[in-house]
């Protein structure tokens, strides 16, 4: 093993952990930090053949965060949530000297990094499959364009939400880095003129879903990027979670959102929310979807062009899109600062990485466009 670079690997034995566990397993020396020894002792087992060494440590003690991130070239911060963990890890990798990966984090936690001089270093946040894949994929469909004049998205699925993941979700609803019932318009926000009345069926889908318009801050900075205009839709096709998410947002479910940023989202609606995307999923596959189109000229005439990728956990897939931007990282392929993932990963890169470690997961690219109205009722 020698020469071969340690990463850290905080939360492994979460949902996303064990997918980043998965695809780095054998090409790098891993070191899994978790709060609980035997839950990570038995991700590292299953998803890696036990190789790798465990710490126990609470990434809110930050003398044990140090000793973890201490010999690291590279740590990723699979512990969450995000919103209550903010900037401890990233801060500690620095300190350390390693280059830091987050699947999560965002607007928020760039913007509390950023300014720190990360000279000989990088951070890449926002490193999932939304954030992350999502802003990354429509760069996939710009190369067969002279020009491109508009961009759409959806994205959703159905899958049980991780504890971390539901906190981190219900709190982005009310941290004002993404707008809902919006489009982008000529690089600005503007209300949304065609919200999706009917359910629609995304390709490669097997559900018909609610589509409901929403803009991130990574699409923003996509579409201004691109100089096009944009409509983004969030789709669900599960009953119980639009339901619960309705009444949260109404303020009728679990205290509803947070009134700051920095406020943490009540636990009652995180289980609200856990609970509702279970029922969802009972008895169905779970599956997440990214549709991208794109309109714009080809050689010269009006062309459409779609790419759909599904995947039978997000949570993998997020984990594969980290360990991405570990492997960049680590191959000096990322410059020196702080990152978002959709902003520097090489998007046919990820793809095929992606293909690799997860053969599940479907990549269709056509000439059609991406979504039809489902006819059906949800
Ligand atoms: N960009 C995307 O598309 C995307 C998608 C999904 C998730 N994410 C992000 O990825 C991160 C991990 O999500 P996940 O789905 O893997 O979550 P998860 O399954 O709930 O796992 C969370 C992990 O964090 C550890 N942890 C440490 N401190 C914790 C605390 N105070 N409370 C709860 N857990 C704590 C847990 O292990 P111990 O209890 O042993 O310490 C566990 O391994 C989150 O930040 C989430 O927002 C991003």
């Amino acid at each position: 093993m020698a020469g071969e670079p340690t990463v850290g690997l905080l939360g492994g034995s979460g949902a996303v952990g064990r997918g980043v566990l998965r695809a780095l397993a054998g090409t790098v020396r891993l070191r899994v930090g978790g709060r609980d020894r035997k839950r990570a002792e038995r991700a590292l087992a299953e998803e890696a053949d036990g190789h790798g060494e465990i710490h126990v440590v609470d990434p809110q003690d930050g003398d044990a965060l140090a000793r973890f991130c201490d010999g690291c070239d590279a740590v990723v911060n699979c512990a969450g949530p995000s919103c209550r963990l903010l900037d401890a890890v990233a801060l500690a990798a620095l300190t350390a000297g390693a280059h830091y990966v987050d699947p999560g984090g965002d607007d928020p936690l760039h913007r509390r990094i950023v300014h720190h001089d990360w000279r000989g270093r990088s951070a890449v946040v926002s490193a999932g499959m939304l954030p992350g894949l999502s802003g990354l994929l429509p760069l996939d469909l710009v190369g067969e364009f002279d020009s491109i004049d508009r961009v759409t998205g959806y994205a959703g699925g159905i899958e049980r939400f991780s504890p971390a993941g539901a906190e981190d979700f219900l709190a982005s609803l009310s941290n004002g880095f993404g707008w809902g019932g919006m489009c982008v318009r000529a690089g600005d926000l503007r209300p949304s003129p065609a919200p999706h009345p009917d359910p629609v069926r995304l390709p490669l889908s097997r559900t018909p879903a609610e589509a409901r318009p929403y803009v991130s801050s990574e699409f923003l900075r996509l579409c201004r990027r691109l100089a096009v205009d944009g409509d983004w839709y969030n789709v669900f096709p599960g009953r119980h979670t639009v339901d619960f998410l309705r009444r949260f947002q109404a303020g009728q479910a679990g205290g509803g959102p947070p009134e700051t940023v920095d406020a943490g989202v009540d636990a009652a609606a995180v289980a609200g929310l856990i609970g509702a995307s279970a029922l969802d999923v009972a008895g169905r596959s779970p599956e997440q979807l990214l549709v991208i189109e794109a309109t714009g000229l080809r050689s010269g005439r009006p062309a459409v062009r779609s790419i759909a990728v599904r995947a039978g956990s997000g949570a993998a897939l997020t984990g594969g899109v980290a360990a991405c931007a570990v492997l960049a990282v680590l191959e000096g392929a990322i410059p020196d600062g702080v990152h978002h993932a959709a902003d520097i990963l090489p998007v046919r890169t990820v793809l095929s990485r992606i293909g690799m470690w997860w053969p599940d997961c479907r990549i269709l690219r056509s000439d059609a466009a991406a979504v039809a109205v489902d006819e059906g009722a949800l």
